[in-house]
């Protein structure tokens, strides 16, 4: 909840007797008077509502650093003791800050241009600008999931080569803003009959070097594929036959799009509130009939030009989402282009990076429609200089 005015319309629509934090703060005040509770200097911090319980939570302050906190049932108006903080804890606690205060800092706009960049990502984004970009949306490279991509030797070889892009996405991110990535389990196919294929989880292999890289886990969205997708693939064509347990394998019809924020103290609000251009951000409304849930149910894509490409639907919602106009999306594994395409849909900039020179031409036809009103700047790795 962001504001009063959303706080009461909640409230409202629930019919909770207790409406605003006025009214809540007013509670805690006679609450705290009736149980004789006198200290120098106490104060209330912003009351929010609890969703879960149905209460009012009204921090209670002491030097402006939090003691305790009253809670009060949202329908009746009363004080909920058992969860309210006991009074001989008031008295005796010390206060908590909440650490240190994040200093001033203005948003700017990056000055960077459409451009696709030819070469490995580890060295382009160490070429970016710090900060330059808004959005990080990406599908990397499967570890030796078809024969094309068996291009490391080893799984940490893979996680090292992964590492390094989440750490200089990190550098060129700009605070508090998202890194959404594609990804799945892969599936290692026995070498031969006597042996087992593996399934390897890479995305919660990422998702530690994500946290360690300085990112905030905030959502786990699942692509749902239709069901008959993945039968083609062979999982679960056994058990289907024999039928015995253990041997049950599902036919996985899902992908992840992990979600992660750039650490920060700044809530998200920050990035909408402090954004230099506000027509931008008003502009970027999301419309009905957005996605509610974490489940996107879109059918995957398939390309002439690209063995592993993604849906331009699963693009353009994930760039609407968390991204504003004329932001700057950036996918450090291009490919044939689909963020490209959906940050030029939806009225974003975009970088690509791509290693193969071959869907580098695949995107430059792709974006030819585009070129009469958005320059595109092609580029090799050792000609940028970007400032
Ligand atoms: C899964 S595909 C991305 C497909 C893309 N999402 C699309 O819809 O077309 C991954 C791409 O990353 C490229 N790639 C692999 N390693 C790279 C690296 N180190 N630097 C830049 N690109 C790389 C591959 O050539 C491949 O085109």
């Amino acid at each position: 909840m962001s504001n009063n005015s959303a706080k009461s319309l909640v409230s409202e629509k629930r019919k909770y007797k207790v409406l605003n934090t006025q009214h809540a703060k007013g509670i805690a005040e006679n609450y705290l008077e009736s149980i004789g509770f006198k200290a120098i200097a106490i104060s209330f911090g912003l009351p929010e509502i609890d969703d879960r319980y149905h209460v009012w939570r009204v921090p209670v302050l002491k030097n402006n650093g939090r003691i305790g906190e009253v809670v009060i049932d949202a329908y009746s108006a009363n004080i909920d003791i058992s969860k309210s903080t006991d009074k001989e804890i008031l008295e005796t606690a010390q206060p908590i800050f909440s650490g240190k205060k994040t200093e001033k800092k203005d948003i700017t706009i990056s000055n960077l241009n459409n451009m696709v960049i030819e070469g490995n990502s580890v060295e382009t984004l160490n070429k970016l600008p710090e900060e330059s970009i808004n959005l990080i949306f990406t599908s990397p490279p499967y570890y030796n999931a078809k024969p094309e991509y068996s291009e490391y030797s080893t799984y940490d070889e893979y996680l090292e080569l992964m590492r390094k892009i989440i750490k200089g996405s990190h550098r060129v991110l700009s605070e508090g803003r998202f890194f959404v990535i594609n990804i799945s389990p892969v599936l290692i196919r026995r070498a031969s009959r006597s042996e087992a294929s593996k399934r390897i989880a890479v995305p919660f292999d990422l998702h530690r070097i994500f946290v360690e890289e300085g990112f905030d886990f905030i959502d786990d969205i699942h692509w749902v594929k239709p069901e008959g997708a993945g039968w083609s693939l062979g999982r679960g064509r056994r058990f289907a036959a024999d039928r015995n347990p253990l041997q049950y394998k599902p036919v996985p019809v899902t992908e992840y799009i992990l979600v992660y924020r750039k650490k920060t103290d700044r809530l998200i609000d920050w990035n909408i509130r402090k954004h230099p251009d506000q027509q931008a951000v008003a502009d970027s409304k999301v419309e009905d009939g957005y996605e509610t849930t974490n489940l996107w149910r879109i059918n995957p894509s398939r390309s002439k030009d690209h063995p592993a490409t993604f849906p331009i639907e699963l693009a353009e919602k994930v760039i609407r989402y968390y991204s504003f106009k004329n932001d700057v999306v950036l996918d450090p594994f291009g490919g044939s282009g689909t963020t490209g395409i959906g940050a030029l849909n939806l009225g974003r900039r975009f970088v690509m990076c791509e290693l193969e020179n071959k869907y580098v031409q695949v995107m430059k036809k792709r974006f030819s429609s585009f070129d009469l009103f958005t320059p595109i700047s092609f580029l090799k790795l050792k000609d940028i200089d970007i400032k």
